[in-house]
C-alpha cells in the first residue's frame, strides 16, 4: 500500500489486525495519543494570542474530551449535553464557548451555569440571557455574524454569503446592536464569524479570518466595542482521499500572526475552534463484510453497519477512505503491504438497513473480498459515530474502542500489546 493511503488511517497495518482480532465488529476505534499529538502540533504553530478550542460536536467521546482537557484546550459546545460532557472531562466554563442557532432555555442555563461565553445568534438570545443572567456585572456575549461573503466549500453543510439559520446577517448587524443595547444585563464584547467547512487551503481559511476581523473593525469603529474575543470558527479540513493535499497548518499559524499584526486596533484574543482536523484522523470504523454481489454491472459490498453507524457520505457525497483487512492475514488488496488478494475494483458500500438510502460510500476494494473480511474506513473520528441514524432499524450501536498507546489517559482506554508503556 502506498504510504499516502495508509496515512489516512489512524492505525498501521499491525494494529488494525490486532484491533479487528480483539474486538467484535462493528466498532469505532480511536487513537488517543494521535489526538494528543495533533492538538500539540496545532497549538505549536499558532501565535500565543490564538486560543484553541475543540469543537465537541465532531466527536464528543469522553476519553477524547479528557485528552484535550488535559492539554489545556478550550471547548466549543452547542448543547447542554456537550456542556455536561466537557465539565465531566475536566474542562472549565472559562474555556468554553457556546453556540447554536436555536438554543433552548435548558441550553442557555447550562452555558450560564458553566460560565461559558455564549454566542448570540439574534436578539431573542439577548432577551433571554437578559432575563436569565443573575450576576452583578453585565454578561459578556459574542455575536455570531453571517458574513456577506464567505469561503465556499466542496461539501457544504455550513457556509457563508448566503441565507443562513446561523447568526445575524452582516447587513443588519447595526440594527441588531442598537436593539441589543436596550438589554443592560448583557454586553456584546465578542464576535464569531465562521463560514468554512473542511477547507484544505490555508489561504482560503485566512480569507475567512480576515473577513472576521474586517467585521470586527466595523463593530469597533462604528459602535465603540472593545472586542475581547474574535472567534473564527473551525473548518480546518482533512484529506478523505490520498490524492488530496494536506492543510498546511504552519502556513495557517503564520497567516494568523499576520492577520493579528494587520489589525492593531484589536487587542483581544482570537479563537480557533476546529473539530474535524483534531478528531477525524484519530478514528477508524471497522465492519465485517456480510455478503457481496454484482448488480447490473455494479459491485456491492454489504457491511454489518450502514447509515445507522455512518451518515456523512450520504449527506455530503464524500466517501471515507477504505481498505480491507483479512483476519489472520493482514491488509488485503492490490496495493496492500502484504500483497494478498487481487485487484482493487470500484465498490459501492451498503449496510444492513431495509432502505435504498443505506449507502456508506464507495471505494476501491479487493476483487476477492469475502464474508468475514473487515472493511476499514479511515478519517472516521469526526462527524461519524454521533452523526449517524443510530436508532433506525434498532440494530446494536457500534462499540467505541479508545486506544491509549501511551498508557496515560482513562480506564476506558484500551492498551494494545506492543504499545509504548
Ligand atoms: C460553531 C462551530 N464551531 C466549530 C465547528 C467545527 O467545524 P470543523 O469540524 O469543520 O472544524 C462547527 C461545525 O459545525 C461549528 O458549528
Amino acid at each position: 500500500m502506498a504510504p499516502s493511503t495508509i496515512d489516512l488511517f489512524a492505525f498501521g497495518e499491525d494494529r488494525l489486525l490486532e484491533l479487528t482480532a480483539q474486538h467484535p465488529t462493528p466498532f469505532f476505534a480511536y487513537d488517543l495519543p494521535a489526538a494528543r499529538e495533533r492538538f500539540r502540533r496545532l497549538r505549536a504553530v499558532l501565535p500565543a494570542r490564538v486560543r484553541l478550542a475543540y469543537a465537541v460536536k465532531s466527536n464528543p467521546g469522553l476519553p477524547l474530551l479528557e485528552t484535550f482537557a488535559a492539554e489545556g484546550a478550550w471547548f466549543d459546545c452547542a448543547s447542554a449535553g456537550e456542556v455536561s460532557a466537557v465539565l465531566a472531562a475536566g474542562g472549565t466554563g472559562s474555556g468554553m464557548v457556546f453556540a447554536g442557532p436555536a438554543k433552548s432555555e435548558r441550553d442557555l442555563q447550562a452555558a450560564l451555569f458553566a460560565g461559558a461565553r455564549v454566542q448570540v445568534d439574534g436578539i431573542e438570545d439577548v432577551q433571554r440571557l437578559h432575563t436569565l443572567h443573575a450576576g452583578p456585572e453585565p454578561l459578556r456575549v459574542s455575536v455570531r455574524v453571517n458574513p456577506a461573503s464567505g469561503v465556499s466549500e466542496a461539501a457544504a453543510i455550513i457556509g457563508g454569503g448566503g441565507p443562513s439559520a446561523f447568526g445575524v446577517d452582516e447587513e443588519v448587524v447595526d440594527e441588531f446592536l442598537a436593539q441589543a443595547a436596550a438589554y443592560d444585563r448583557v454586553r456584546v464584547s465578542g464576535l464569531q464569524v465562521f463560514a468554512a467547512s473542511n477547507e484544505l487551503d490555508a489561504g482560503r481559511l485566512l480569507d475567512n479570518h480576515r473577513t472576521a476581523l474586517r467585521i470586527g473593525r466595523r463593530l469597533h469603529e462604528t459602535h465603540g466595542i472593545e472586542l475581547d474575543l474574535v472567534d473564527v470558527g473551525g473548518g480546518l479540513g482533512v484529506r478523505y482521499a490520498a490524492a488530496q493535499p494536506s492543510l498546511d497548518v504552519r502556513a495557517l499559524g503564520a497567516g494568523l500572526g499576520r492577520v493579528l499584526e494587520e489589525n492593531e486596533w484589536f487587542t483581544g484574543e482570537l479563537l480557533l475552534e476546529p473539530g474535524r482536523w483534531l478528531s477525524a484522523p484519530t478514528g477508524v470504523y471497522c465492519a465485517r463484510v456480510v455478503r457481496t454481489k454484482v448488480s447490473r454491472g455494479e459491485r456491492f459490498v454489504m457491511l454489518e453497519g450502514g447509515i445507522n453507524h455512518l451518515l456523512r457520505p450520504l449527506l455530503t457525497g464524500q466517501s471515507f477512505p477504505t481498505l480491507a483487512v483479512r483476519p489472520g492475514v493482514g491488509v488485503i488488496g492490490g496495493r496492500s503491504a502484504s500483497g494478498v488478494g487481487g485487484d482493487l475494483v470500484p465498490t459501492t458500500l451498503a449496510g444492513p438497513l431495509c432502505t435504498s438510502l443505506d449507502r456508506v460510500g464507495t471505494g476501491d476494494l479487493p476483487a476477492d473480498l469475502r464474508p468475514g473480511d473487515v472493511v476499514v474506513l479511515g478519517q472516521a473520528g469526526a462527524y461519524a459515530s454521533t452523526q449517524a441514524m443510530t436508532h433506525f432499524l434498532s440494530h446494536q450501536p457500534p462499540e467505541q474502542v479508545w486506544v491509549d498507546g501511551a498508557g496515560a489517559a482513562t480506564g476506558r482506554a484500551v492498551q494494545l500489546s506492543g504499545s509504548p508503556a
